[in-house]
């Protein structure tokens, strides 16, 4: 989401990071670590008096349309540009091998996709989805207004960017090697759906990743993070965005009741993944998760129409 300051002051963000390299997996669901984390089985944590929010399709889509043209800058300084650096930590848990390729689900804007993709080297795909327009439109110009390389050199290629509503892929099963999300899948109506559908799509042995808010638990942070996510981040974003001021109620609200910690990475392990861990980033205020789809790889399964026109030669993009 950003370009700004993000690659001069890495020191300074490093600090801020204090990432927990420590990983947290296959713990039990009542892991202290995670406590302070909602362990709701559905996006509502039911213990507290707010209401559920309304994550239909029509809502979240309309929301993310209005907010896309501002989507960027927002994050960057909602975050305090932090937020590069925390793609850049999930980008660096990948095991990218071979040529097959590799979906961002929710991919927004793009950037998660296109840090992979510049990461990824010249043989493997990376392919966008989200089911908002007006996102991968932006994500499209973003990924339009690289250069072409036209060299032969070690370029990588461009990403196709789908139209798609995660909670039923065009993908066909076990095709591709990472599947990832950031910040999307706590928009998803139904979060167990969203989570098949990624190891669906996962090809045996491959990684399924999400980078999702979460809750601190240090609580003086703890305190300050509530305050900043229900007081501040509301009215700037609303300033800010100039039209919706729901969109940036809603976010507190959605990473307020959604699982985190070990709660979300039981859910992982629930939908069939092995080896599953958590990664805390900025004490807690973002969290890396990621599993692996047990077997092996089987026959190449029938291609669907999306996944036939994922396939089309590509054009390069000069790294
Ligand atoms: C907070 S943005 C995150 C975008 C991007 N991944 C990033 O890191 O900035 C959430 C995205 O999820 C998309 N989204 C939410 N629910 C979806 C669904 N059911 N299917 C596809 N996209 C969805 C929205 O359109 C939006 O672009």
């Amino acid at each position: 989401m950003s370009q700004s300051p993000a690659e001069n002051d890495q020191p300074i963000r490093d600090e801020l990071a204090a990432t927990d390299d420590t990983p947290h997996h296959d713990r039990p669901a009542a892991s202290t670590r995670s406590a302070d984390c909602h362990s709701a089985r559905d996006s509502h944590s039911g213990n507290d008096t707010t209401p559920p929010l309304d994550k239909s399709g029509k809502r979240v889509r309309e929301m993310f349309r209005q907010i896309a043209p501002r989507y960027d800058t927002m994050n960057h300084l909602l975050s305090l540009n932090i937020d590069k650096w925390w793609r850049r930590k999930a980008v660096d848990r990948l095991k990218i091998k071979g040529d097959a390729p590799i979906l961002d689900m929710c991919c927004g804007t793009g950037d998660l996709a296109i840090e992979i993709a510049d990461r990824a080297g010249s043989d493997v795909r990376v392919i966008g989805s989200d089911f908002c327009h007006a996102m991968l439109e932006i994500a499209r110009d973003k990924e339009a207004s690289r250069v072409i390389d036209t060299s032969g050199g070690a370029g990588r290629p461009t990403i196709p960017f789908f139209e798609a509503d995660s909670m039923q892929l065009p993908f066909t099963d076990d095709r591709f090697q990472c599947v990832t999300v950031a910040f999307g899948l706590r928009n998803i109506v139904d979060t167990d759906q969203g989570i098949r559908e990624m190891v669906r799509v996962c090809r045996p042995g491959g990684q399924v990743m999400v980078l999702e808010f979460s809750q601190p638990t240090l609580p003086v942070l703890k305190q300050l993070y509530g305050f900043y996510f229900r007081a501040i981040l509301p009215k700037v974003g609303q300033w800010l965005a100039r039209n919706d001021k729901s969109a940036y109620e809603y976010l507190p609200a959605s990473v307020g009741q959604f699982p985190c910690g070990e709660a979300l990475a039981s859910r992982l392990r629930d939908a069939g993944l092995d080896s599953v861990e958590f990664h805390p980033l900025t004490l807690g205020v973002a969290t890396i998760y990621i599993g692996t789809k047990p077997g092996k790889p089987s026959a190449a399964p029938e291609k669907t129409a999306t996944d036939q026109e994922a396939d089309q030669p590509l054009k390069m993009v000069a790294q």
